[in-house]
């Protein structure tokens, strides 16, 4: 049985890949999140929630995201890290002045990131064959927003992070990704829209109908059709599965935003 670890698997995205990957057999997740009782819940809907593990610790202490992960609820002696889904993510704007949250938007996005994949390194150096890592990035990562300069730094550094460890660790069979998802439905965005829809004096309704009018698509990305591009980064990577694995797909973003940028 191997094993794949996920940060921000308490709720939105990262709860539908647990969800999603729960359904392949071999897999083990690894579910990382602050809130216990969120995690608990996610992993009491996943199949076979019994074979899967909780662990509440903050992204962004190092130490103790080292720690965390040595446990034996961990299990990653027993079951082989074969891939790390970097999802957890706080959003929101920021404002330079006594209440800036400039520090905690990058030290949770960005340093939160670079420490779970660093945290991860030796356990992934344990297993065998090709490996996959898969960072969430976002569309933010491709233009600016007013108001948001730490979220978009953040999330514009990951691809940074990512195409230099894609250099340091694909010869070692880690492959490294980035995942760049425009509007998905979950709280962060509901969050967002309704702050958006505030500042207008719009309902919610209002304002989420007037941003998925401008998308080519017409509308968000739900979380469990994120999942399933996670999923198929991830292709191959149970014990016995016969699909190969993704060995040459490194470096890169995979933009899932409804069409609101193309690169
Ligand atoms: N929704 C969108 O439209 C959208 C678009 C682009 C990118 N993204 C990115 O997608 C990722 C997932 O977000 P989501 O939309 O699914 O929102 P969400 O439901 O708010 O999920 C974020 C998750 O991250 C966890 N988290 C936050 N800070 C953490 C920390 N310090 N340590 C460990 N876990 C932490 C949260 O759980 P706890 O609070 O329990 O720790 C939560 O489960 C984020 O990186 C976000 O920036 C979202």
């Amino acid at each position: 049985m191997n094993s794949i670890l996920i940060t921000g698997a308490g709720s939105g995205i990262g709860a539908a890949v647990a969800q999603r990957l729960s359904q392949r057999e071999g897999i083990r997740v690894l579910l990382v999140g602050r809130r216990m009782e969120a995690l608990e819940k996610v992993r009491s809907a996943m199949h076979r929630p019994a074979m899967h593990a909780a662990l509440s610790v903050d992204v962004s202490d190092a130490q103790a995201l080292v720690a965390a992960l040595e446990t034996k609820t961990a299990g990653l002696g027993r079951h082989p890290l074969v891939g790390v889904f970097a999802n957890a993510g706080i959003g929101g704007g920021n404002q330079w002045g006594e209440d800036d949250r400039w520090e905690d938007i990058i030290r949770v996005n960005l340093t939160g990131t670079y420490n779970t994949l660093m945290a991860s390194r030796p356990f992934l150096d344990r297993s065998k064959g090709v490996k996959q890592v898969l960072v969430t990035s976002s569309v933010l990562a491709r233009f600016g927003v007013s108001g948001q300069s730490a979220y978009v730094t953040s999330k514009t550094g990951l691809l940074g992070l990512v195409r230099s460890l894609a250099v340091e660790w694909s010869p070692q069979g880690i492959m490294v990704n980035a995942v760049c998802p425009g509007w998905v439905d979950t709280d962060m965005a509901r969050n967002s829209i309704q702050s958006m829809a505030d500042a207008q004096g719009l309902s919610f309704e209002e304002c989420k109908a007037q941003q998925e009018a401008i998308l080519p698509s017409l509308r968000m990305t739900t979380p469990a059709e994120m999942a399933q591009w996670v999923d198929f980064v991830f292709t191959g990577l149970g014990e016995g599965e016969v699909e190969p694995r993704l060995a040459t797909f490194t470096g890169q973003a995979l933009d899932v935003n409804s069409g609101s940028w193309m690169g």
